[in-house]
């Protein structure tokens, strides 16, 4: 076996905690919602068992009102800030009375990992009971997102926190920190006990992400009242690009289990009209990519970022479009000196190569932009992605992040964040497949 794999495996096995994975030690010591999802494909390359607990842990978290949460919290650890004595998402009269987790969610992609488990299977038949035993649940995930999430019936979800964007610091979030005048709080951060400060947000940042959470908790959680006071409101093209392709999935999955046209027309109906407006109100003409819209203010937010060509993975745009985002994609961030894909516009002020998510390269986005692309048949960008994701790893490890910066790898280390970091081995196994 080649070695690559062998590692990225026992960084797997090494994240395992009996029933759930963890993102990376110390750092992220609990079972984070897209996390989960991203490691699952992996562990289905070798252990499909395990695969499959990772998804029935998350789903057993599930609220009785189909809320997911971004993190449940398994285990005590005093390794991480803010935990859930802070979140006490125990005040929604929904949530889970067994797990304690927090009160927001993230990007929704149990349903298009539940199909990648079935691709990935050698026992579909097998693997076809599991789906069964749980896409309901899936179902009823979606259905929570569009009666809960869209006040004006729109077709597109919205996130009230930036840590349900799964794109916690980027740059665009800063024109609506310039709203809020969040007061300073008094707490003592952990992660950037693990992790060099420059490569993580900043303090000022933190009491923004805080004091979003004390509003929802002053609101009890309630989507309606949060829609109503939340300084953060965003319609998200990565998180609705996601929450779609999972629709997708539920639709071919549901055909092949059969008995259930119900749901089936119910998620076409959303599907059409989530579509639609993605391209409608997300789309960009002057920049050629999609972007965020900021729900509370009213007004776009105008920037490039990897979370713009989302949508290339669940078919939103059509063939002319596609192309002509393949050409800002090259243009904005495939320079000769870059690596493939930087997480925010390499040409823009606002650009950071090392911190999270202001710059760095992210292999989820390297993922999902590999499967968009070879889904429109642009093959050679695609396998530029997938051998730059390759060689990022193999140059540094299985970091968190990297450098976008092809000269930052010439002086030693450029992987930033975490080490061992789960999902970047997951997704490795999976791109490594497509040799
Ligand atoms: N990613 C966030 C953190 O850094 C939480 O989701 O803690």
């Amino acid at each position: 076996m080649n070695s690559l794999k062998k590692e990225a495996i026992s960084v797997l096995q090494g994240n395992w905690k009996d029933y759930f994975s963890i993102p990376c030690a110390n750092l992220y010591p609990f079972q984070w919602f897209w996390d989960s999802g991203w490691i699952a494909i992996g562990l289905a390359h070798f252990d499909m068992q395990k695969a499959e607990q990772e998804i029935q842990t998350l789903l057993n978290a599930q609220w009785n009102n189909g809320f997911i949460p971004h993190i449940v919290f398994h285990t005590d650890s005093d390794s991480y800030f803010p935990g859930p004595d802070f979140h006490r998402a125990d005040i929604h009269p929904n949530a889970s009375p067994e797990y304690r987790s927090t009160g927001m969610t993230q990007p929704p992609v149990t349903g298009l990992v539940l199909q990648e488990l079935y691709r990935i299977s050698k026992n579909k038949k097998a693997s076809l009971d599991f789906i069964h035993s749980v896409i309901d649940k899936v179902f009823r995930n979606h259905q929570y997102f569009y009666q809960h999430r869209d006040p004006h019936q729109e077709g597109l979800v919205y996130i009230y926190h930036n840590w349900e964007s799964g794109t916690d610091n980027s740059p665009m979030w800063d024109d609506i920190w310039a709203t809020m005048n969040p007061p300073k709080y008094e707490f003592e951060r952990r992660d950037t006990t693990h992790v060099d400060a420059t490569q993580r947000p900043s303090n000022r940042e933190y009491d923004h992400y805080l004091h979003i959470i004390e509003i929802a908790k002053k609101h009890q959680y309630n989507d309606a009242k949060i829609a109503a006071h939340s300084p953060f409101l965003v319609q998200d093209p990565l998180f609705n690009a996601m929450l779609i392709k999972s629709n997708q999935s539920l639709i071919e999955l549901y055909e092949i289990i059969g008995n259930n046209q119900d749901k089936i027309v119910q998620l076409q109906t959303w599907q059409h009209k989530a579509k639609t407006a993605c391209n409608s109100k997300l789309f960009d003409k002057e920049l050629g990519a999609y972007i965020h819209y900021d729900l509370r203010n009213n007004r776009p937010l105008r920037y490039l970022s990897s979370s713009s060509f989302a949508p290339l993975y669940a078919n939103i745009p059509d063939a002319n479009r596609a192309t002509a985002m393949v050409q800002v994609l090259l243009e904005r961030f495939g320079g000769e000196d870059q690596y493939l894909c930087a997480s925010f516009d390499p040409t823009h002020e606002k650009f950071n190569a090392k911190k999270y998510w202001r710059g760095p390269v992210w292999i989820n986005l390297n993922w999902i932009l590999y499967k968009g692309l070879s889904q429109y048949g642009f093959d050679q960008i695609a396998e530029r992605l997938r051998q730059d994701t390759i060689e990022l790893i193999r140059k540094n490890g299985f970091y968190e992040y990297f450098d976008s910066r092809k000269t930052a790898h010439q002086q030693g280390n450029a992987g930033y964040g975490g080490n061992h970091f789960s999902w970047s081995a997951a997704l490795l196994l999976d791109l490594l497949e497509y040799e």
